[in-house]
């Protein structure tokens, strides 16, 4: 999905700033409160109903496009008020170092992009550097969830965290999402499902 700039873009950013974290100014001391993550939130349909559904937990969600940050912001205004989360735009890769060891309960990933080319292999957010960093981060029994419509990258993941012993596996496949209450579905998932694309998903469980 290739996002074009929105005219309300700026606007939308300028006056939501106390949902944003900006990236500059970023500490340990302010993602400290956050216990679950959602990485590439896209649009933010997903971090909505997580917010939503989930009103004792605290969200952070992290979004590189600015173009998809700003949709993401614009539907994450409405739901202000609930206080228990916060959106910022930037890579992961520059959020991972303030994030403290055993602090988080949960980790989505959700249609990642599937980096198909093999010297793009390390930005595949299931490469084995980021599962020790997610091993990392997540508390003890702390789960992550990646789902993906790519096959390849499905198949390739599940070879990084075997090679990567640091968590217990479940595959599912296919998946769902209409089926469970823990895992509610996503804007890209809604469009896979629509062309009947299955979706795969690997939860991992901190050993
Ligand atoms: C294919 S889209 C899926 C969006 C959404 N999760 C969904 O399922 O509808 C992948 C999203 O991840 C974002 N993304 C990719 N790599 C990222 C990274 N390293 N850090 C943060 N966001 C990232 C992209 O900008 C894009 O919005």
């Amino acid at each position: 999905m290739r996002l074009r700039h929105k005219k309300w873009t700026s606007s939308v950013l300028e006056e939501n700033k106390d949902i944003v974290i900006p990236l500059k100014g970023i500490t340990s001391k302010s993602l400290e409160s956050f216990t679950d993550i959602e990485i590439g939130c896209g649009l933010g349909g997903f971090l909505k109903d997580l917010v939503l559904l989930n009103p004792d937990k605290r969200y952070l969600g992290i979004e590189v496009n600015i173009n998809a940050f700003a949709s993401l912001v614009k539907k994450m205004k409405d739901i202000k008020e609930k206080d228990n989360f916060s959106v910022i735009n930037a890579p992961f890769e520059r959020v991972i170092p303030y994030l403290k060891s055993s602090s988080i309960d949960n980790i989505y990933i959700n249609f990642p992009d599937p980096w198909i080319k093999k010297r793009q292999y390390q930005r595949r957010l299931s490469y084995p550097y980021f599962l020790k960093e997610y091993y990392r981060i997540l508390k003890p029994g702390g789960k992550i969830f990646f789902r993906t419509d790519n096959l390849d990258l499905f198949n390739a993941s599940i070879s990084y965290f075997m090679l990567t012993p640091l968590f217990d596996l479940t595959i599912s496949y296919p998946f769902y999402s209409e089926k469970v209450d823990y895992l509610p579905s996503t804007e890209y998932e809604r469009k896979f499902r629509e062309k009947g694309v299955s979706i795969s998903l690997i939860t991992g469980i901190k050993k």
